[in-house]
């Protein structure tokens, strides 16, 4: 019997809990992908960080869970992947984004491969392909983060869905911290999620007793790590004084009551969903 789905609604805590792979009647991306990431934390992303027509990527993009959401969202998608499960995926690896997207993209989400957990193709680009126990993993996913870093426009957000990684007899990997190390090297942090793993292993008798008896523990939880691009920087004090004099002879202006030091807050983003459309 597939688990009851409350409604969806956006998150306002750093701990994010939903039973399902997906929200309502229909479906995002395919429950039966191995690998495939619940939607509704797509879902609570777009809504923060994204508003309608936003161009939102994927660039591992799987069974396109980000698409359909994007769709349900009135936002525009592209996915890639490197081994693509529909016709609106397209093949591309994630190491090599297409260059003409460069500072185009308003919104970037990935759920990449966690070392080599599960097998996804045969195609040897494959991420998936790679142990975290050795450095080509994070050097795969170090130029992986560069792209996303090149797409997203200054001052857009991005986020990266990730699990540690442990095999018994082999050892305990950070992959979590090891890749908000290298995010944070291009990127501001915005803030780090614990989103509870509903893993029909973890339910498992015989996987539970090896813990136990093994002296370990089963994956709980996966980070979802939020990040910004910094936005570009505008020309401040003496420089953009310098510039506008350039620029124009200089005007008799009034003086002007001090403004307040204190911080004016904008209000947030919060865009909401409108009719479906198709992705880009
Ligand atoms: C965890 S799955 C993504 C699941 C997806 N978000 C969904 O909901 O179905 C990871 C995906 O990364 C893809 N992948 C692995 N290496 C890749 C590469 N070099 N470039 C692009 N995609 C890659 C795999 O084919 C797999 O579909």
């Amino acid at each position: 019997m597939s688990p009851k789905k409350p409604p969806l609604r956006p998150q306002v805590t750093t701990l994010w809990d939903y039973p399902s792979q997906h929200y309502g009647d229909a479906l995002q991306g395919d429950p039966n992908y191995r690998g495939a990431t619940p939607s509704y934390i797509i879902w609570n992303l777009l809504q923060r960080y994204t508003k309608p027509k936003d161009l939102v990527v994927d660039p591992c993009c799987g069974s396109g869970t980000t698409l359909d959401v994007a769709r349900d969202c009135n936002r525009r998608a592209l996915g890639y992947d490197i081994n693509p499960t529909r016709d609106d995926i397209f093949r591309v690896d994630a190491r090599h984004l297409p260059p003409e997207l460069t500072a185009k993209v308003d919104f970037v989400f990935i759920d990449p491969p966690y070392s080599t957990h599960l097998e996804y193709s045969d195609d040897p680009r494959c991420i998936g392909k790679l142990d975290a126990a050795g450095p080509e993993y994070y050097s795969a996913m170090e130029q992986v983060i560069d792209e996303i870093v090149r797409v997203l426009k200054p001052g857009a957000h991005m986020g990266l869905y990730v699990s540690d990684s442990y095999v018994h007899g082999k050892g305990f990997y950070p992959i979590g911290f090891e890749l908000f190390n290298l995010l944070r090297r291009k990127l501001e942090p915005v803030d780090i999620v614990s989103v509870v793993r509903h893993n029909k292993t973890l339910e498992m008798g015989n996987y539970r007793k090896a813990a136990d008896e093994g002296n370990f523990y089963l994956r709980g939880f996966n980070y979802l790590f939020i990040m910004k691009k910094p936005a570009d920087k505008k020309p401040s004090g003496k420089s953009a004084r310098a510039q506008s004099t350039k620029a124009e002879p200089q005007k008799q202006t009034r003086p002007r009551p001090a403004r307040s030091k204190a911080k004016r807050s904008r209000p947030q983003r919060h865009g909401r969903g409108g009719r479906p459309r198709p992705s880009a």
